[in-house]
């Protein structure tokens, strides 16, 4: 369930705020980054470069699409794993006309080389390009059209300090969002969809969506969907039996989640375990452990990362009932 929730990729394009005053939460960027915006704007230049990293789902692209319509550029968007060669992007950067934004997700899957030939571009505007091979090779010269990069990343940490370092517009951290941003989200959604909530509804939902949105959404269609084919008024009970039967659990935990601390307590005695031993033990890959399933264990107390390993914690002893 954990894969549906969390990989379903996209926020549904209906559902993306169009302004920043539909955005909600995340005051810290945007306060921050509206400033960095107006004052490229008022000096005519283009945006300096910007970082965004976090958990899936927090609204990294979302903001990306948001600074490009406020400030009427244009958003050529790809991503790490899509720019396979030194070529491609080479071709992405000299097609882009002055001023453009480029987005780039999920940077650290970037290759260490195509990473060489961003720097200069990022640093100077300009590419540099060998021709020819051994002795005889030589380097041309390209200067590129001003464009500001953003890009996102889950793994700010597996990012080389030269390239995060080149970000001059700042780095910014996603958080988690409340419930209460939570619920604004949902009824803004719930309005887009035609979908009637009252409050109650609301926090029925926002509790559950391991306080990111993109899960919030994917709830808010799932529970339409059963009350639509129960033929049920959408309230407090029909969610709570939707999200039941999605096995969500109320703190939002998946069926994966649950499983992650049962093999925990259960096996290892509470830890500390190791990553790969965790890895191993629940057949869930690691990276999926550490970006998608951790992060909100952690944020809710109910799991630790130590030195020695992962640990249980009372918190989460106490929620799975065990003594
Ligand atoms: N949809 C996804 N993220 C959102 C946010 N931060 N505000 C409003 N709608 C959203």
């Amino acid at each position: 369930m954990s894969k549906n929730v969390e990989n379903e990729g996209y926020l549904d394009q209906t559902l993306r705020p169009n302004t920043w005053n539909d955005y909600i939460g995340q005051e810290h960027i945007k306060n921050n980054v509206r400033i960095l915006l107006t004052a490229a704007s008022e000096r005519n230049h283009p945006a300096e470069h910007i970082l965004f990293y976090g958990p899936p789902g927090l609204g990294k692209t979302t903001i990306a699409h948001l600074i490009a319509r406020e400030t009427g550029r244009n958003l050529k968007t790809t991503s790490g794993p899509a720019i396979e060669k030194v070529g491609d992007l080479a071709s992405l950067l000299t097609n882009l006309q002055p001023g453009d934004i480029l987005f780039i997700d999920e940077i650290h899957r970037l290759n260490k080389m195509i990473e060489e030939v961003l720097y200069p571009a990022m640093e100077s505007g300009v590419l540099d390009i060998i021709i020819g091979k051994g002795p005889s090779a030589r380097t041309i010269q390209l200067e590129l059209p001003p464009f500001t990069l953003l890009a996102a990343t889950t793994r700010v940490a597996l990012l080389s300090a030269p390239l995060r370092s080149r970000f001059s517009g700042g780095t910014f951290r996603l958080e988690y969002y409340t419930v209460p941003e939570l619920e604004k989200i949902i009824a803004r959604s719930a309005t887009v969809l035609g979908i009637n909530l009252d409050n109650k509804a609301l926090t029925e939902i926002a509790v559950r969506s391991r306080s990111t949105p993109r899960t919030a959404n994917y709830f808010l269609k799932r529970v339409r969907d059963y009350a639509q084919v129960n033929k049920q008024d959408l309230n407090e009970k029909t969610i709570r039996e939707a999200l039941a039967l999605l096995g969500i659990d109320e703190y939002g935990l998946t069926p994966t989640d649950r499983n992650i601390l049962t093999i925990l307590i259960d096996k290892f005695k509470g830890g500390p375990v190791g990553l790969a031993t965790l890895s191993a033990a629940s057949g869930e890959e690691e990276g999926t452990l550490e970006e998608v399933v951790e992060p909100y264990l952690i944020q809710q107390g109910l799991l630790e990362r130590t030195p020695r390993g992962r640990i249980a914690t009372k918190a989460a002893y106490e929620h799975l009932s065990f003594d």
